[in-house]
């Protein structure tokens, strides 16, 4: 699908802001280990942070985010990664940090910037790079979400646009680095069978789920400023809902890719409050970092409509939740029955329709729900799934990808500035005016609110656990 990027040069240092955070310990730590354990060389490691650790601290940091993880680690790989890594302590809003940086850098003339911090103080971070002339020559990766709304998210475009170029500029969305995402692109446009039916005239809705059967752990201060729809909803799902209803691109590259995907962010019908249902988890008040009174979303339903000659009058359905009955995500394409009812277990109503399904995580599948006649006198049948195992162990995790994609100047795989404006859009009438959070069980899916929204549809599929590849 993708041509090569021109040639570019590699970034020759990384600098991590937030390295003693929540999000390097869980998702980077692990993917700087993965780069490493491929490229022995590697480049020179910052972690930025106001802790006031010591290098000694961080690399005990990183050592207990591999045994986290889970993942099988060659000591002599972590050695030599370690052996790269230094920790630089300091206020973000004192240019002395940026200087000990400087110093830091030891003559390396393209770092990275990687802003894993909270989107509150990027600006702040930005402008600190550029007054300290770091920023030259340099690319910065910013985490999401990127923004609080349209407004903020405009601001803030504005402000690393005065100091980096776009194409120095890498929105990360790290959904869009996970292969059974990248899939739903090529699946959709590698064949054939799939164009004639991907439509209003077959499908009768598409629902969205990424569910998540543990809390907000200790994220409660980040929580408490996103919630749910900021979270996921305005990036992960809206990627993968941007993937499934574009067009075909016009021509190869990742430019009218993008551009395809922000044309359907763009026909999105602006959302009411009726379309949106907030839950919030049972005991999420008691969580350290939120308030006694909070009424932050931790789960989150929308049906929304894309306004396209394609998909005018489906309806879309997203979900999102923590402390839900599972950790899954998947992707439901209910199809419509057939226009004549032959067999009375194929009548209207009885929920019997075809059906497609992706499977994104935690494994990968992608799986068509077809009816088959059961032996005997009747005619009569049960939907079983034609499947589709895409598990390939051994794959890339999602920052691995993207972060040595950013440092090579790739920006296939990241969010450009209108697609971005343009999700904000779809989301901004209801960030603020919407119905307050509604209360749902742990181990639950949800505020039973939440089903009414897409009882027309035939209810919620829920995302059996681990079921997958066989
Ligand atoms: C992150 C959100 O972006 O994505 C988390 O901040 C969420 O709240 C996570 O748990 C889900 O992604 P993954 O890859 O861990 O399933």
């Amino acid at each position: 699908m993708f041509d090569s990027p021109a040639e570019v040069l590699p970034s020759d240092a990384l600098i991590l802001f937030g390295a003693t955070g929540d999000l390097a310990h869980k998702k980077i730590y692990p993917a700087l280990y993965a780069m490493s354990a491929k490229d022995p060389v590697g480049v020179p490691v910052i972690g930025v942070a106001s802790s006031g650790w010591t290098t000694a601290q961080l690399h005990a940091r990183i050592t207990d985010s591999l045994k986290n993880a889970g993942a099988a680690v060659d000591p002599a790989a972590l050695e030599r990664l370690l052996a790269r890594v230094v920790y630089v302590s300091g206020d973000y809003r004192d240019p002395a940090t940026f200087a000990t940086i400087g110093a830091a850098l030891n003559g390396a003339r393209r770092p990275a910037h990687y802003l894993a911090i909270p989107q509150t103080i990027f600006g702040t971070v930005i402008e600190q790079l550029g007054a300290a002339g770091l920023a030259d020559g340099a690319r910065v990766i910013v985490e999401k979400p990127f923004g609080r709304d349209l407004a903020s998210a405009r601001a803030l475009n504005r402000l690393a646009q005065a100091v980096f170029p776009e194409s120095a500029i890498f929105r990360i969305d790290h959904y869009l680095g996970k292969e059974a995402i990248m899939n739903i692109l090529y699946f959709r446009f590698a064949n054939t069978f799939l164009e004639p039916i991907w439509n209003r005239n077959y499908v009768a809705s598409v629902q969205i789920t990424l569910a998540e059967s543990f809390g907000i752990g200790a994220r409660g201060g980040f929580y408490e400023t996103a919630g749910c729809l900021r979270d996921v909803i305005q990036n992960h799902l809206l990627e993968v809902l941007a993937l499934l209803a574009m067009e075909p691109p016009a021509r190869r590259g990742f430019a009218a890719a993008r551009s395809a995907k922000a044309n359907v962010f763009d026909a999105i019908r602006p959302l009411s409050p009726q379309d949106i249902v907030r839950g919030q988890y049972d005991g999420y008040r008691g969580e350290r970092g939120v308030a006694a009174d909070s009424d932050i979303e931790t789960y989150c339903a929308v049906r929304l409509f894309i306004d396209s000659w394609r998909w005018a009058g489906v309806p879309w359905y997203l979900r999102s939740g923590k402390c839900l009955a599972n950790t899954a995500a998947e992707v439901l394409v209910q199809l419509k029955p057939p226009a004549q009812h032959l067999f009375a277990d194929s009548a209207p109503g009885t929920g019997r329709a075809n059906h497609i399904r992706f499977r994104l995580s935690p494994t990968a599948s992608i799986a068509l729900a077809a009816r088959v006649k059961r032996s005997g006198k009747d005619f009569v049948g049960d939907q079983r799934d034609l499947f589709l195992c895409e598990d390939r162990p051994g794959e890339p995790l999602p920052y691995e990808r993207l972060l040595s994609d950013a440092m090579q100047g790739d920006q296939t795989l990241f969010i450009d500035q209108g697609a971005l404006e343009s999700s904000w859009s779809v989301l901004e009438p209801v960030l603020s005016n919407h119905p307050p959070a509604l209360p749902y069980a742990v181990g639950s899916w949800g505020p039973a609110q939440a089903d009414a929204l897409i009882a027309a549809d035939g209810g919620w599929h829920n995302p059996g656990g681990a079921a997958g590849c066989a």
